[in-house]
C-alpha cells in the first residue's frame, strides 16, 4: 500500500468528524518517515485545518480533495496533477478524465496561492472561492451547497413552468398545479383572509386564539392540529414525522420520528441575552403578521394582547428548544437510528399518536399496523 492509498482509504466522514484519524493513521503506520521535518509539520497542520476550516468544498469535491492532500502534503510544491491510486512517488499516475480534470479545476480555483498557507491557510483554501461567491442580497449565508441548491431549484423552475403535459406523472401535474397556484395572486386576493384563516386555524380546530378576542379552548386538539399541519402542509409541529429510505434497507421506506424543529436557531432560545436582537425581531414578526389578520377579519385585538401573546409563544418555543437535543450530539446515525414496533412506540412514548396518525393518513388508504416497523430518530434514550 502506498502512502496516498492510506489516506483516500479513510472516508469523508471521519475526515468530517474527526480530522485527527488522517495525522493517527499516518504515525502509526510510520508510512512517510519524513514527516518530522518543519515543512511537513507545517503541513500537517493545514491538512488539518482544511479538514476543519473549507467542509463545503471537501464534501463537495469528495475523494478528489482527499487526494489532492494526499499529493500534495510531503511534496515541496503544491501539485495540481489528480493522483489516483498512486503507487508512491515513483509511479504517479495523473487522472486526465473529464471528472477529475473538473475537480481539479474547481479546486484551483478555489484556492487563493498567493496567500502564504502557512500563515493564512483559510485564505489560502478557500480565498478563490470566497473572492468570485458574493453572498446574495437574497441570502444570509452562501457555500457550496446553496450553490447545488439553486442550480436544483432552477432545473426544477424550467419543470413547473413548462404546461402541463398529458404524459407528465401524477406527481409532476400536482406541482406545476401547485406552482401555479400560487401564482394566481388575483384568485388568491379574491379568496381574502378570512379563507386562508378558516383553513388555516377555522372552527375544526379551535380558531386561531392571538386574532380572537374570545376563545373556546374546549375545541382545540393538539393531535388534530400537528396532525393536520403536517397532512395539508408538509409543517411538522412539536414533531417530525416523515417518510424516507431506511438508512439500513435503501430499498423501502420507512417512517421517521424525530424532534420537532424550531422556527429559530436553538442557541438563540437557550442564549437569549447573546442574541436579544434576534428574539425581539422574531416576536416584532409575529405581532406585524397577527396585527394584518387582525385587521382584516376585525376582531380589534389590542397590539398589547398580541405582544403579549407573542411573548407567550417565544417562552413555550424556550421550553421546547431546552427539551431539544443539540445537533452537536445528534451526530451518530447509528446511534440515532433506532427501529420499534408502533405498538413499541406507543407504549415508550406514550402521547397522541393514534389521533394523530388518523390525521396525517386522512383520504388515504394507509394503515399504520401495530407491527410496522418505525425509526425514532432521536438517540437512545
Ligand atoms: C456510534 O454509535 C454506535 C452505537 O452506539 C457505536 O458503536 C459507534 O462506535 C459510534 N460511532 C462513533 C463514531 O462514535
Amino acid at each position: 500500500m502506498s502512502y496516498s492509498d492510506h489516506w483516500v482509504d479513510i472516508s469523508l466522514e471521519q475526515i468530517n468528524s474527526d480530522p485527527d484519524a488522517l495525522f493517527d493513521r499516518r504515525s502509526t503506520l510510520s508510512v512517510y518517515p519524513q514527516a518530522q521535518t518543519r515543512k511537513s509539520f507545517c503541513q500537517r497542520i493545514m491538512a488539518k485545518k482544511m479538514a476543519l476550516s473549507c467542509g463545503g468544498i471537501l464534501v463537495v469535491v469528495g475523494i478528489s480533495f482527499a487526494t489532492f492532500l494526499a499529493s500534495t502534503t510531503g511534496s515541496p510544491t503544491l501539485g495540481m496533477d489528480m493522483k489516483i491510486g498512486s503507487k508512491g512517488k515513483q509511479a504517479e499516475e495523473t487522472c486526465t478524465t473529464e471528472a477529475c480534470v473538473v475537480a481539479a479545476a474547481d479546486i484551483i480555483k478555489s484556492l487563493d496561492e498567493t496567500a502564504d498557507p502557512c500563515e493564512d491557510f483559510f485564505q489560502f483554501s478557500c480565498g478563490g472561492w470566497v473572492a468570485s461567491n458574493v453572498i446574495p442580497d437574497s441570502k444570509s449565508k452562501w457555500g457550496k451547497f446553496y450553490e447545488l441548491r439553486e442550480a436544483v431549484d432552477q432545473a426544477v423552475r424550467t419543470i413547473v413552468e413548462t404546461p402541463i403535459e398529458a404524459e407528465d406523472a401524477q406527481a409532476v401535474k400536482n406541482m406545476k398545479n401547485l406552482y401555479n397556484g400560487c401564482l394566481n395572486v388575483d384568485a388568491i386576493e379574491a379568496q381574502g383572509y378570512n379563507k386562508f384563516v378558516d383553513m388555516v386555524y377555522g372552527d375544526e380546530f379551535g380558531g386561531w386564539p392571538m386574532i380572537q378576542t374570545s376563545w373556546d379552548g374546549s375545541v382545540f386538539s393538539t393531535e388534530k392540529v400537528a396532525g393536520d399541519n403536517l397532512r395539508t402542509w408538509l409543517s411538522s409541529t412539536l414533531i417530525s414525522v416523515y417518510a424516507y429510505l431506511d438508512s439500513f434497507d435503501t430499498s423501502r421506506n420507512v417512517l421517521y420520528i424525530d424532534q420537532t424543529s424550531l422556527a429559530l436557531p436553538r442557541d438563540f432560545y437557550i442564549d437569549q441575552d447573546t442574541y436579544a436582537d434576534y428574539i425581539s425581531a422574531y416576536k416584532n414578526y409575529i405581532v406585524d403578521i397577527a396585527r394584518v389578520m387582525t385587521r382584516e377579519i376585525g376582531s380589534g385585538v389590542s397590539d398589547t394582547a398580541l405582544i403579549q401573546a407573542a411573548d407567550n409563544i417565544v417562552a413555550f418555543e424556550t421550553k421546547l428548544a431546552i427539551g431539544v437535543v443539540p445537533d452537536s450530539e445528534r451526530r451518530n446515525a447509528t446511534e440515532m437510528y433506532n427501529p420499534m414496533t408502533y405498538t413499541e412506540l406507543k407504549n415508550k412514548y406514550p402521547i397522541f399518536w393514534n389521533d394523530y396518525f388518523g390525521r396525517v393518513f386522512t383520504d388515504t388508504d394507509v394503515v399504520l399496523e401495530e407491527s410496522e416497523t418505525l425509526i425514532t430518530f432521536i438517540g437512545a434514550a
